[in-house]
C-alpha cells in the first residue's frame, strides 16, 4: 500500500523537487480548483458581475496557464539536480503528465472558450471597465443598434482583425489599469476596422435605395413653444432604380467610384485634399487656397460609412434637438409654456454628477411654474413630473462629467447644420484643375419640401400633419 502510494507521489515528488516547479503546480491547482468554484454561476449564463467575469475569464485562466507552463521548467531543474535519477521516475511521471495533462486541457479549452466568448458579449465591452466606456454603451442601448454586438462593428468577421483587436485590447486593458487613458476617450477611431467590411455584413449597398421622408419638428422659445417643421426628402441611393442618378451613397461608394481624401487633422474636420476615382479617371479637388504639393504630404483615407456615419450606433445628441424630439414624442407636453426654453437651459447648466442634475433639473422646473405659472403648476401636474422626468432622462444618456463628456464632445457628421459633417468637402470651394466644385447645390443631396415652416403645406398634403398635441 504505501509503495503504491509513493509510485503515485513519485512524479508529484519529482515535479515539485524543485521550487518553480512547486509554484507551477500550486498555480495550477489553485487556479482550477477556484475556477471550478466559479463554474456554477457560469452554467447559469453570462455572469451578472464583470467583476467575476474579469475574474472567471481572465485572471484564472492566466494563474492557470501561468503554472502549467512552470510545471516543465521546474522538471527540468529538478532532473538537473539529480532527483530523476532514480530508476522509475521518469515513466511514472510521463504517466503523471498524461493524465494531468487531459484533465487540465479539458478545464483548459473550457476557460478559453469562455473566455473568448465573454470578450465578445456587449456587457463584456460596455461594462468591464464601467466608467470608461460609460458614454458608448448608454448611448448603444439606445440606438438603433442597441442589438448589435459591440463587436460586430468593431471587430468583425475574420481572424486577422480579430487577433488585432485582442492586442489591442490587452493594450486598452492596461491603459485602464495605469489611468493613462485620454477623457474621454477620441474620436474618430483610427485603426478601426474599414466599415464596408463590417457595416455591409447587414447593410449592403443595393439595399439602400429609395428616397426616404425626413421631417424635423422644432419648437421655438416663445411661450406658446411654436412648432415648426423641415421636410426634406432625401436622395439616399446607392441601389438599384434610384430616381435621382447616383444619389447619396452611389456618388461615393457605387460600383467604380473610390473617393480618397488627405486630412492632417486627428479630427478630420479640415479636409484640403479630395481625390475622385471614377472609372479609372483621377479627378483632384483642392479646398481654397491648400496648395496640391503640401496637401499631397497628409496621410491618405479611403471614405468609407463612417466618414458620413460617425455615429452609427454612438448617437449622443445635442440639447436642443434632444428636447425637440422629446416634444414631437409628447415626453415633454408642449402645452407647458416656456418648456422648450426652460429645457434647454436646464441641460445645458453644468452638474457635478447624474443625482446632482436630477435633483436640480426637478427642483428647478417645479420652481418655475410654481413661482410664475401657479394655475399651471396645479393643474398640470402629472405632464410637469413627467417633462422633468424625460429631462433627466435625455442628460444622463448625454453627459458623463467622469469621462469628461459633454454636449458636443462627439460630432455626428451625417448633415451640416450641428457640424461641419457633409460641408468639409460640399463648401462649393473645393475644386479641380478642370474647374469643377464639389457642389453645395440645396437639392443635389435632399429636396427641400420645406424648411422650418409652420404647419406646411407639404405635410398635409401627405396626410402628415400634425395631430394637435
Ligand atoms: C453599428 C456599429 C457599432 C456598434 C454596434 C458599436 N460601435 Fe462603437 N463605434 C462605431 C463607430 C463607427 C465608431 C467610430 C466613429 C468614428 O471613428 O468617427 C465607434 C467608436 C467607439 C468608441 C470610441 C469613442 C467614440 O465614441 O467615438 C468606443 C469607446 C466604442 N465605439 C465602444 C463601443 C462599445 C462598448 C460598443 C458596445 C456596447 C460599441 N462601441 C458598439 C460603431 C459601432
Ligand atoms: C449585425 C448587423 C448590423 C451591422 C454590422 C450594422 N448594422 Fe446598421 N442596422 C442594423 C439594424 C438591425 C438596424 C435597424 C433597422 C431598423 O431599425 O429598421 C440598423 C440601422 C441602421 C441605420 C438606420 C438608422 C436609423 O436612424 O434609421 C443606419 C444609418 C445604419 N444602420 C448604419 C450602419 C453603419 C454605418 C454600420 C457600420 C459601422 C452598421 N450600420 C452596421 C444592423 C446592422
Ligand atoms: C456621403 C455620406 C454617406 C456615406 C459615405 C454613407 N452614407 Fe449611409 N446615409 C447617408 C445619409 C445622408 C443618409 C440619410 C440619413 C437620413 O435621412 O437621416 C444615409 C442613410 C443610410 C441608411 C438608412 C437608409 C434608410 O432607408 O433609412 C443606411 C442603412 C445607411 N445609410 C448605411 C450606410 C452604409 C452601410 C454605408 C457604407 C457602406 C453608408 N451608409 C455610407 C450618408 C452616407
Ligand atoms: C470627403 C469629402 C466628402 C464628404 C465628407 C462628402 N462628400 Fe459628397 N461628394 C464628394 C465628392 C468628391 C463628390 C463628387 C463625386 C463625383 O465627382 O462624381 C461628391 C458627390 C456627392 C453627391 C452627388 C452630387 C451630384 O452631382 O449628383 C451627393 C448627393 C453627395 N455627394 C452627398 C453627400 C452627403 C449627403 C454628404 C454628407 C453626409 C457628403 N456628400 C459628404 C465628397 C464628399
Ligand atoms: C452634400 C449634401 C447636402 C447639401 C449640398 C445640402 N444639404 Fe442640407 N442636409 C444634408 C443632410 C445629410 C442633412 C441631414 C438630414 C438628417 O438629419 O437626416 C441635411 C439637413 C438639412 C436641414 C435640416 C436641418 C435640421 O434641422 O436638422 C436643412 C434645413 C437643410 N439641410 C438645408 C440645406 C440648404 C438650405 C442647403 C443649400 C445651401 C443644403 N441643405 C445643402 C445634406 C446636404
Amino acid at each position: 500500500m504505501k509503495q503504491v502510494l509513493n509510485r503515485l507521489l513519485d512524479p508529484l515528488a519529482l515535479m515539485t523537487s524543485h521550487w518553480i516547479g512547486a509554484l507551477g503546480v500550486f498555480l495550477t491547482t489553485t487556479g482550477g480548483i477556484l475556477w471550478l468554484f466559479l463554474l456554477p454561476t457560469m452554467l447559469r449564463g453570462e455572469s451578472a458581475n464583470p467583476y467575476t467575469g474579469i475574474l472567471t475569464f481572465l485572471i484564472l485562466p492566466g494563474v492557470f496557464f501561468a503554472g502549467l507552463a512552470l510545471i516543465p521548467i521546474g522538471w527540468w531543474f529538478a532532473r538537473r539536480s539529480g532527483a530523476a535519477r532514480r530508476p522509475d521516475a521518469l515513466r511514472h511521471f510521463l504517466i503523471f503528465l498524461g493524465v494531468t495533462t487531459g484533465a487540465n486541457l479539458l478545464i483548459g479549452s473550457q476557460f478559453t472558450y469562455r473566455a473568448v466568448r465573454h470578450m465578445e458579449s456587449v456587457q463584456f465591452c460596455g461594462q468591464t471597465c464601467h466608467t470608461v466606456m460609460e458614454p458608448e454603451f448608454v448611448a448603444h442601448q439606445n440606438s438603433p443598434h442597441s442589438r448589435v454586438s459591440c463587436t460586430a462593428c468593431h471587430i468583425g468577421e475574420g481572424a486577422d482583425w480579430f487577433v488585432k483587436s485582442k492586442l489591442s485590447g490587452v493594450r486598452q486593458v492596461f491603459a485602464v489599469v495605469l489611468n493613462t487613458y485620454s477623457k474621454p476617450i477620441p474620436t474618430p477611431v483610427h485603426n478601426l476596422r474599414p466599415a464596408r467590411e463590417t457595416c455591409e455584413q447587414c447593410h449592403w449597398p443595393q439595399k439602400y435605395g429609395a428616397d426616404r421622408l425626413r421631417r424635423i419638428a422644432s419648437f421655438a422659445d416663445d411661450e406658446a413653444n411654436t412648432r415648426s417643421d423641415t421636410v426634406l426628402l432625401m436622395h439616399i441611393g446607392g441601389g438599384e432604380g434610384s430616381s435621382h442618378g447616383p444619389g447619396i451613397h452611389g456618388a461615393h461608394l457605387g460600383d467604380g467610384v473610390v473617393i480618397h481624401y488627405r486630412t492632417g487633422d486627428e479630427k478630420r474636420l479640415s479636409i484640403p485634399y479630395v481625390e475622385v476615382e471614377k472609372n479609372g479617371a483621377k479627378e483632384v479637388y483642392l479646398a481654397s487656397g491648400a496648395k496640391r504639393e503640401e496637401a499631397e504630404k497628409l496621410p491618405l483615407r479611403t471614405m468609407d460609412c463612417i466618414d458620413c456615419h460617425t455615429r452609427p450606433s454612438h448617437t449622443f445628441e445635442l440639447p436642443e434637438r434632444a428636447v425637440n424630439t422629446a416634444m414631437d414624442r409628447g415626453a415633454i407636453s408642449p402645452a407647458l409654456p416656456f418648456v422648450k426654453k426652460q429645457a434647454v437651459e436646464l441641460l445645458k447648466a453644468s452638474y457635478p454628477n447624474p443625482a446632482e442634475a436630477e435633483r436640480q433639473i426637478t427642483g428647478r422646473l417645479k420652481d418655475f411654474y410654481k413661482e410664475k405659472y401657479p394655475a399651471i403648476a396645479a393643474s398640470k401636474q402629472t405632464a410637469i413630473a413627467q417633462a422633468t422626468q424625460s429631462l433627466t432622462g435625455i442628460w444622463k444618456r448625454n453627459v458623463f462629467p467622469a469621462m469628461n463628456v459633454t454636449w458636443g464632445a462627439y460630432p455626428n457628421q451625417i448633415g451640416h447644420t450641428d457640424f461641419p459633417g457633409c460641408f468639409r468637402c460640399h463648401d462649393g470651394e473645393h475644386a479641380s484643375q478642370a474647374g469643377n466644385t464639389i457642389q453645395q447645390d440645396c437639392n443635389a443631396c435632399h429636396q427641400l419640401l420645406a424648411m422650418e415652416e409652420v404647419k406646411p403645406k407639404i405635410l398635409s398634403e401627405l396626410g402628415l400633419e400634425e395631430s394637435g398635441k
